[in-house]
């Protein structure tokens, strides 16, 4: 935690120019604002941060949830709230169809709330189209930032309190990474860690190097400390987050390959489990393979996006292996760590793409057999190299292979998570289960998710449970005593 005392702030002082002393001078100030305002009403405000899009968002989030709780407004999921932040997602055209949907609905809300607040950030705020469409369709909106500025969240809540005006802070890069700002996490027991921002990849179908920016690591000191500050707060699981975990490091002043990281992040004391993601296959190391096998709190799942099976339609998109190269990883991983489950992502419909290019992105799912898969239909992003390309797939033949994918995804992932039926593994306990509540949900080592018997006392807790019906994806398990 920060050492500044918010209530004992002199603003008479101009604002402090280092970071992050600068954002808590003005979490004191927007406390003032909001102080007034509850009194004014004679109520407390409550403000709701709504996420779209990946964990990397959802961490972000936390940190806009932080920053509102030390603020003084009490969090909500109800977007009839006081104010209200969409942090939105443009990896996909859907996802901003979804934002705009939603707005229509949140500007009726205001109406009904005239000192209700609106704010939009993430990765659809640093699209120059999107931005534009708000200024004209959607003047209802009080703060639009995006994806480099959100450590600057209370200096923006500051200028939306005293503006009447739509306020717009858009940065096209950065460069720099501020530490030590308040998160609020969702879950007491588990934790995403951003140990990287931004992408250098440029695979030809994505948005993400355009509105995230650069490959920037975090320091190995911050992350570590971040994670024992997490464990001291009964954290038993981490995920670090990263577009792509395998470069990390690259770009230190003392170089580390991610491999070390991970060392690190294992010796530290009462951290039971390690996720990460993601890994991009053309960076995957050796290094890494030997780390991840003899660790003890390594999770037992590697996302490892393929994308396409197709040699042709992988160059086009810019991914750098071939489907060769790809299935001999697979199996290199699979060698050293037999037990691991493997999950994917693949874009189906990506320009230029023939049927006999599915069945070539099919036959690699049937020879490595993920435990998951999620596919996708590619989405044409303004600015990304395969926007250009002419040879774009008409709807009807992508929906065709589509389907013909997704059948063969289901039924080899159902065989997969069938295999471990009648053993006993350990569960870390996340949640009641939402639609039986004399259940808990778990997740295994290698994600995959297990309800059994049980009450919230468990929540946070890792326990062996009997695997003894597999439900396709899940299972339905029994509290077990000892781990065979
Ligand atoms: N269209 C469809 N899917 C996409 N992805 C990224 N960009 C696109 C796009 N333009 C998918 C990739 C990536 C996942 C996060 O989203 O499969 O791995
Ligand atoms: Fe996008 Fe490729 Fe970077 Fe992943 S690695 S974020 S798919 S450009």
């Amino acid at each position: 935690m920060h050492g500044m005392d918010l209530d004992k702030m002199d603003f008479s002082l101009t604002p402090p120019a280092q970071e992050p002393d600068r954002q808590y001078y003005f979490m004191a100030k927007c406390r003032e604002y909001i102080k007034e305002e509850c009194e004014r009403l004679n109520r407390p405000l409550r403000a709701a941060v709504i996420t779209f899009g990946c964990q990397m968002n959802a961490r972000d989030s936390e940190k806009l949830s932080g920053i509102l709780l030390e603020i003084g407004y009490e969090l909500t999921e109800d977007e009839d709230a006081d104010f209200v932040i969409y942090n939105t997602c443009t990896v996909r055209d859907n996802a901003n169809q979804r934002v705009y949907g939603r707005l229509g609905h949140l500007n009726s809300l205001k109406k009904q709330n005239k000192h209700m607040k609106i704010a939009l950030c993430g990765c659809m705020m640093q699209e120059p189209s999107a931005i534009e469409k708000i200024r004209q369709s959607y003047r209802f909106v009080d703060l639009i930032f995006g994806t480099h500025n959100i450590y600057k969240f209370a200096e923006l809540l500051a200028a939306m309190f005293e503006s009447d005006r739509m306020v717009t802070d858009i940065w096209n890069e950065t460069d720099q990474i501020v530490e030590n700002l308040p998160t609020e996490r969702k879950y007491p027991f588990k934790s995403g860690i951003n140990i990287m921002f931004g992408c250098n990849n440029f695979c030809s179908y994505c948005i993400v190097p355009y509105v995230r920016g650069r490959e920037r690591s975090r320091s190995p000191q911050e992350i570590l400390c971040e994670i024992k500050k997490l464990v001291s707060e009964g954290v038993v699981e981490v995920m670090l987050l990263g577009q792509n975990v395998n470069s990390y490091g690259k770009n230190l002043e003392n170089p580390m390959t991610f491999a070390e990281l991970l060392r690190e992040v294992e010796k530290i004391e009462g951290l039971k489990r390690i996720r990460f993601m993601t890994s991009h296959p053309k960076d995957l190391s050796d290094e890494l393979i030997q780390v991840m096998k003899e660790s003890k709190k390594i999770c037992r799942h590697l996302h490892l996006p393929l994308q396409s099976g197709s040699t042709r339609i992988l160059k086009a998109m810019n991914r750098r292996y071939t489907k060769e190269q790809y299935l001999a990883l697979v199996e290199k991983i699979r060698k050293e760590i037999p037990d691991i489950s493997i999950t994917t992502d693949i874009i189906v419909g990506f320009p230029g793409e023939e049927p006999c290019d599915v069945d070539e992105t099919i036959d690699v799912v049937k020879k490595v057999r993920y435990d998951n898969a999620f596919t996708f239909i590619y989405s044409k992003r303004t600015g990304t190299p395969a926007a250009a390309m002419e040879n774009q797939v008409p709807e009807a033949i992508v929906k065709e292979g589509f389907d013909r994918l997704l059948k063969v995804v289901q039924d080899t992932a159902r065989e997969r998570v069938r295999l471990l039926e009648g053993r006993t593994m350990e569960a870390l306990v996340e949640e009641v289960n939402e639609h039986d509540s004399s259940l808990v949900t778990g997740r295994l080592s290698n994600n995959t998710i297990v309800h059994f018997k049980g009450d919230k006392s468990l929540i946070g807790q890792i326990v062996p449970v009997y695997l003894k019906e597999c439900h396709g994806f899940y299972y339905l398990a029994e509290y077990a005593t000892d781990v065979s």
